[in-house]
């Protein structure tokens, strides 16, 4: 029997751990371990499953090392955990790739339909009372249907959204830095924005991913433009976003992602034409309860002194 650090309770997601006969190490009701506590209790864990919002730093694993074997995350993205160090120490890590992408697929379309045809804006007007009856020129958006999507990162997601275009008539193109040879592909993003009405980022967060939509790279997209991101938000530089929305130099903006989360910089909070969401891209709970089970599964696995399905890093 292994002992597993469960950074937070999630309810019938670790059932392969329990019926695997290990023990779970978890905080009392619906609050995560902090920072300092899970340096406090690594040294006792073999394995450590955690969220997004959990860093996973040296600290950590320092203090884990070396009877902890593997840390887990419940999420694709694995920006939160240090890769480098735990490598240093011979500890895996995993992720949930593939459960998530139709669902996180779904909230892309969702925020690209919103953004373009001014949904919530419509929306909270009408329900402020705002709304005086219908007018020909009230919230006038742009068509989604047979526009040019520009699908940024070509990875499971990224694909999902491209399947969802398709029935829409739209015409998709993709930027990946190796040829996919696909149709559509794009090596150059600078031409991929300069070419898309729509642009949706599906990149994980690297050193060179960070604010790759910057200043420059926002004025090289259409005036009518909208761009949607449900990947990382440290991906979109938030202040030039802002600056852009304000200025009318695109169309409209839907975010699912933030560069400090929870805070949201407070101009896209003002910003025109702006729909703003609080991470909840992959949110259902069929999908967030087999993200956690395919977490449990990998360490499971690594337990067993046996190869993860979804290993980021080997240990
Ligand atoms: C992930 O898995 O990385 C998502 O951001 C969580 O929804």
């Amino acid at each position: 029997m292994a002992r597993v650090l469960v950074t937070r309770r999630l309810p019938g997601g670790m059932d392969p751990l329990v019926e695997a006969g290990h023990e779970l190490i978890e905080p009392d009701g619906e609050r995560s371990f902090t920072h300092d506590e899970l340096v406090g209790i690594a040294p006792e864990a073999d394995a450590i499953v955690c969220l997004l919002t959990n860093s996973i730093d040296a600290a950590v694993l320092a203090a884990g090392a070396p009877r902890l074997k593997v840390v887990a995350n419940v999420a694709v993205g694995y920006d939160n955990i240090d890769v480098d160090a735990a490598a240093d120490h011979g500890i895996a890590v995993c992720n949930t790739p593939a459960v998530l992408d139709e669902t996180t697929a779904d909230l892309a379309f969702l925020l690209i339909l919103a953004a373009a045809r001014r949904v919530w804006e419509a929306e909270s007007d009408l329900r402020a009372g705002r709304w005086a009856g219908w007018d020909v020129d009230q919230y006038l958006g742009r068509d989604v249907h047979a526009a040019v999507l520009g699908v940024v990162g070509f990875g499971r997601v990224g694909q999902a959204v491209a399947r969802r275009a398709t029935g829409f008539g739209m015409e998709v193109l993709h930027h990946t830095r190796r040829d996919t040879g696909m149709a559509g592909w794009r090596g150059d993003l600078d031409r991929l924005l300069a070419e898309s009405d729509i642009v949706t980022l599906h990149v994980p967060l690297t050193d060179e991913t960070r604010h790759l939509i910057d200043a420059r790279r926002l004025a090289l997209m259409k005036q009518d433009a909208v761009l949607v991101n449900t990947s990382r938000g440290p991906v979109v530089d938030e202040e030039a976003l802002a600056v852009a929305l304000e200025a009318g130099a695109i169309f409209a903006a839907g975010l699912d992602v933030y560069e400090r989360e929870p805070e949201v910089h407070p101009r896209l909070l003002a910003a025109p034409r702006t729909v703003l969401l609080p991470h909840i891209g992959s949110a259902t709970l069929a999908t967030r309860t087999r993200m956690a089970q395919v977490a449990a599964e990998n360490v499971v696995a690594v337990l067993a002194g046996e190869p993860p399905k979804n290993a980021v890093t080997g240990g």
